[in-house]
């Protein structure tokens, strides 16, 4: 298969971690006869820098055109200690995923055995959890109507959804769960907000074209409990734009390190595959990033165009690099090994067809 792929490395530890997605997405070109094109483009701070925009009408273009997208990361503290500059790295990216229409983004969350004790959780509450988010992305409070008034003292962010945003991200997550183990759980805080209740009205109406699903409802801030107390309870978790931004950070701790979960963000035309880890500045340049959870970011990006086996491949070797402890200091903080050493590792496992050097 010929895939034209766009490549946003974006700020702090992002060009890192996309180099060994690539390197992992070349090995995956070779061994299975598939033709990669990758075609690189500015977004986030280094944009603003280069082209004073966070997201250049040439990376819209290119993305636009493109496949799909593989994103690293955005984010400069210079501008997060500044709360009046007026352009943003992370306006960029939202930009993008409003402008490509990528109304889902797809979070899953499953535990590697070697890791559980990595966790700062029980091994006996988090054995065996295997779950995913779906986050609204593309409204919500992140798309409303915003103001800073005049004088500076007072400012609102407008929180709205309509149906058709509520019902086409409903049926993603329905359609997810049933071939999942069939259970669908609502966050909302509908006790207290009017677009909850409306989302909570919809998935009741939607749930009946799907009569297997197991629906349960919960609100945010129980639900925020219930990640770290009982996260076995849970298959497909579905919310809005917020909370599903502030759950899968959450969630990410039972896995052990933020630096190990992928994303994929749906639309109807476009696709976009991204680490949930944010930029990181602490630890750019210093070849110490996780490239795991970007890594794991192009197996979704194949499984989208249905290479599983491909997928599959990338996936064997990032468990086995972990089965290995070839792993960054997040994971391992007694002789790791760098971003490079584990991109490499992960590239010539999938080359080495009959696995013989590592699996000694
Ligand atoms: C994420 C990030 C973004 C978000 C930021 C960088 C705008 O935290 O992808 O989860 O809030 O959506
Ligand atoms: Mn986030």
């Amino acid at each position: 298969m010929k895939l034209n792929i766009a490549l946003l490395p974006g700020d702090g530890i992002g060009p890192e971690v996309i180099q060994q997605a690539v390197k992992a997405l070349d090995a995956i070109a070779e061994k299975y006869n598939h033709e990669f094109i990758f075609t690189y483009a500015s977004i986030g701070a280094i944009a603003i820098k280069e082209a004073g925009s966070p997201l250049p009408d040439a990376t819209l273009k290119i993305c636009t055109e493109a496949d799909a997208i593989l994103f690293g990361a955005i984010g400069d503290p210079k501008y997060d200690n500044n709360p009046t500059a007026k352009i943003r790295p992370e306006e960029g990216l939202l930009k993008l995923r409003k402008s490509l229409g990528l109304f889902a983004n797809i979070r899953p969350l499953s535990i590697y055995d070697a890791l559980i004790h990595q966790s700062n959780l029980k091994a006996e509450v988090i054995k065996g959890v295997d779950f995913v988010i779906f986050r609204e992305l593309t409204s919500g409070i992140y798309f409303g109507e915003k103001e800073l008034s005049a004088d500076g003292t007072e400012a609102f962010d407008v929180c709205k959804y309509t149906v058709e945003e509520i019902d086409r991200i409903a049926h993603l997550a329905f359609k997810s769960a049933q071939i999942r183990r069939k259970k669908l759980t609502l966050i909302d805080k509908s006790n207290v907000l009017e677009t909850s209740r409306l989302w909570r009205k919809r998935i009741i109406e939607i749930s009946k074209n799907y009569p297997t699903i197991n629906l349960d409802f919960l609100f945010v801030d129980n639900a925020a409990m219930q990640l770290i107390l009982n996260p076995k309870q849970f298959d497909v978790i579905l919310t809005e734009n917020m909370f599903g931004d502030i759950l899968s950070d959450e969630a990410s701790v039972i896995s052990g390190s933020i630096g190990l979960l992928a994303s994929a963000s749906i639309g109807i035309n476009s696709a976009m595959f991204e680490p949930i880890h944010g930029s990181f500045p602490q630890a750019k340049g210093k070849n110490i990033a996780n490239p795991l959870a970007a890594v794991l970011s192009a197996a979704m990006l194949l499984d989208h165009f249905q290479l599983h086996e491909e997928a599959e491949a990338i996936r064997t070797a990032v468990e086995k690099s972990i089965e290995l402890n070839i792993t960054t200091p997040d994971l391992n903080s007694t002789n790791h090994f760098s971003t490079t050493n584990v991109g490499s590792f992960l590239s010539d496992f999938i080359l080495d067809d009959e696995n013989t050097f590592y699996n000694k």
